[in-house]
């Protein structure tokens, strides 16, 4: 309840005492309370104005309602209760504005705001790149929602060819009414951005391309359905195996260290001819197999890891995008495409490729 000046009765020093204490204890609170400066007027002119303010109803309710042989001394109190008044009125109004000291408190903790951390997958990814990029190579990228005829046709799958059971691929549904090139699909690698990429430019190129792909495998620790691979293309003339070997060999070393060693072994691809599997001596167990008296786990004991595919581009490829310049008969390239995920796991020694994908902070954070 707001302070209001009461008509007194009893005008004795008692009753007198009481009624100034009363007024001074409301001042004072209402003197810790005044902020900004429509405040303060409101304040200033309740105690203070001529017309109607605190002291001037004093005058009327006590002065002057007061019986003549109580006059005087009532009057001695007034006067000394309005000097008060107005020297706490004033106090009040000198004093730094509250509002402003009570957004600010200095001895508060400060508000600790966790700083994100590059994910170990986008990590991986972007030292892999790094390691291109110092060989002179640009980062291409592609849509993850493919057309048939970029992830297959295009790649040298025919229509209908077995090779294209090895993809597992996730279609998109009612595709049907759509001519079979143009029908999309969860892209199953990167390669699909090399024709992309050679639509768009003339040879020589040399490009990585980094990206999620799809296939249709049940999740465990080392499967997802959504993994991430990084491409590599390079087309010139005259580019030979000996230059793909010479180019992945220090891309391992530069990721792995000096001491692993690069193992090719044939294998099949429809858009690469000859094909290769490379493998790299297991950085965990040295290429012993072993781990003390335990087998290594992460190369099965065999001492080497399956990184990557490649070879050298069929040239069935260029013949889609001989008409900007890919002559089969004048240039040749290589290309590759590497498991970003598993050189994760390998890299930050994670033996449960779900733990990458399920955003758990308690295990992300071990990143930062
Ligand atoms: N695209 C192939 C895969 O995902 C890998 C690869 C890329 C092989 C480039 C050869 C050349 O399995």
């Amino acid at each position: 309840m707001a302070y209001s000046v009461p008509h007194l009765k009893d005008f004795s020093p008692a009753a007198l005492d009481r009624a100034v204490g009363e007024l001074l204890s409301a001042l004072d609170q209402e003197s810790g309370q005044v902020g900004d400066a429509a405040q303060r007027k409101a304040f200033r002119d309740r105690w203070l104005a001529r017309k109607d303010g605190i002291l001037t109803q004093i005058n009327e309710l006590w002065l002057k309602a007061a019986p003549r042989e109580a006059k005087r001394d009532v009057g001695q109190r007034v006067n000394k209760l309005k000097a008060e008044v107005e020297a706490k009125v004033e106090a009040a109004l000198a004093a730094p504005v509250r509002e402003a000291a009570a957004a600010l408190d200095i001895s508060l903790p400060g508000l600790r705001r966790s700083i994100g951390a590059e994910h170990p997958i986008v990590r991986t990814m972007n030292e892999i790149l790094a390691v291109f990029r110092n060989l002179g190579y640009s980062v291409a990228e592609g849509p993850v929602i493919e057309a048939d005829y970029y992830n297959f046709e295009a790649l040298n799958f025919p229509p209908e060819h077995p090779a294209r059971d090895t993809q597992d691929t996730l279609f998109i549904a009612n595709q049907a009414s759509k001519p079979p090139r143009e029908r999309l699909l969860l892209r199953t690698h990167t390669s699909p951005v090399q024709i992309r990429t050679m639509e768009k430019m003339r040879p020589p190129l040399r490009i990585v391309i980094p990206g999620k792909v799809h296939r249709r495998d049940a999740p465990d620790a080392s499967h997802s359905p959504m993994f991430h691979q990084v491409e590599g293309l390079a087309v010139d003339t005259n580019i030979t195996f000996g230059d793909l070997k010479g180019t992945l060999d220090h891309a391992m070393k530069a990721l792995f260290g000096s001491d692993v060693k690069t193992s090719f072994r044939p294998s099949f691809f429809p858009f690469t001819e000859p094909s290769a599997e490379m493998f790299v001596s297991c950085f965990i167990c040295g290429g012993s197999g072993k781990r003390g008296a335990d087998i290594c786990r992460p190369c099965k004991q065999t001492g080497w890891i399956e990184i990557l595919g490649c070879g050298i581009v069929d040239p069935n490829v260029f013949e889609f995008v001989k008409h900007n310049g890919y002559d089969p008969e004048k240039i040749s390239g290589f290309a590759f495409g590497m498991g970003v995920d598993r050189m994760a796991m390998l890299r930050y020694g994670v033996d449960d490729l779900q733990l990458f994908f399920q955003g758990d902070v308690r295990f992300l954070e071990q990143f930062g």
